[in-house]
Parts: C-alpha cells; sequence; structure tokens
C-alpha cells in the first residue's frame, strides 16, 4: 500500500544537526522515497493552520513559538506504508518514554522538542501537505 507523508524536522533537529541522520534513517527504508524537501522558517499563520487541532491545549502557544524559532526541513516521503513506518522510526511524542533505536528515543528529552512530525493518518497527510507543498498534486 504506497502512500505518503508529511514529515518535518523541528528546528531543534535543524540547530542540533540532526537532519542528516534523520533523513538517513528515512532514506534507508526500503522503497522509500523523498518526493519533495524545503528548508524554512515557518511563519505562524501556517503554524495556526498546521496545528488547528491542538488550538486551547496548554502547550499550543509554547508550541507555535518553538517551531517559529528557526527553520524546519519539510518533507513529503512515499512509499509502502510510510504514515505508519515514519511514525515508528520516530517514537512516541515523549522522548523519555521513547525507545532506544527511534529517533526521538535516541536523541530528545523534552517533549515540545521531539524533533520529528510525522502525519498520523491518510486524512492528515492529505491535509498537511497540502498545507506545505500546495503545488504538488
Ligand atoms: P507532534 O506530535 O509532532 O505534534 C504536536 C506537538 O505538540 C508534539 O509533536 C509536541 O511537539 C507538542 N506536544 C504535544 N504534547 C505536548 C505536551 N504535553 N507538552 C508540550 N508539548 C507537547
Amino acid at each position: 500500500m504506497s502512500q505518503r507523508t508529511l514529515v518535518l524536522l523541528k528546528p531543534d533537529a535543524v540547530r542540533r544537526g540532526l537532519v542528516g541522520e534523520i533523513i538517513g534513517r528515512i532514506e534507508k527504508k526500503a522503497g522509500w522515497t523523498i518526493a519533495a524537501m524545503e528548508l524554512r522558517t515557518l511563519d505562524r499563520a501556517l503554524l495556526e493552520q498546521h496545528y488547528a487541532e491542538h488550538v486551547g491545549r496548554d502547550f499550543y502557544e509554547p508550541l507555535v513559538a518553538f517551531m517559529a524559532s528557526g527553520p524546519v526541513v519539510s518533507l513529503v516521503v512515499e512509499g509502502e506504508r510510510v504514515i505508519e513506518g515514519v511514525r515508528a522510526l520516530a517514537g512516541p511524542t515523549d522522548p523519555i518514554a521513547a525507545p532506544s533505536g527511534s529517533i526521538r528515543g535516541d536523541f530528545g528529552t523534552i517533549t515540545r522538542e521531539n524533533l520529528i512530525h510525522a502525519s498520523d493518518s491518510e486524512e492528515s497527510a492529505e491535509r498537511e501537505i497540502k498545507i506545505f507543498f500546495p503545488g504538488i498534486s
């Protein structure tokens, strides 16, 4: 089942020089390919769209501020069961609870600064890809 997912390497990953390490793990999965990739600092309007489901949560404002604090690498990754697969590579949201071997488990300590975002369903992937890469079909 070939799918597409939106992946964000968050400002902490870019600041800490972990872009190559994280993309390397994704690229090494057999048959997965990068369909689009961009480095840019995100503005509040785009982040409000992306995180619409979290409006009103106590972590929302600090999350938006963090996500706008430096450049982010956004990617569309394509391949077999890639939605579930990138989330498995990432590990759970809380990096301290994430297992060793996962990206968050290996490199993270703080829930907000958890290095990577990956779409959680086909519906989210479609919505998020449209926000970040409106030009691709
Ligand atoms: P992600 O799952 O990519 O998208 C929502 C983000 O909100 C999540 O990663 C974390 O960066 C952040 N987040 C979720 N829960 C919390 C929390 N309890 N405290 C701080 N940040 C959080």
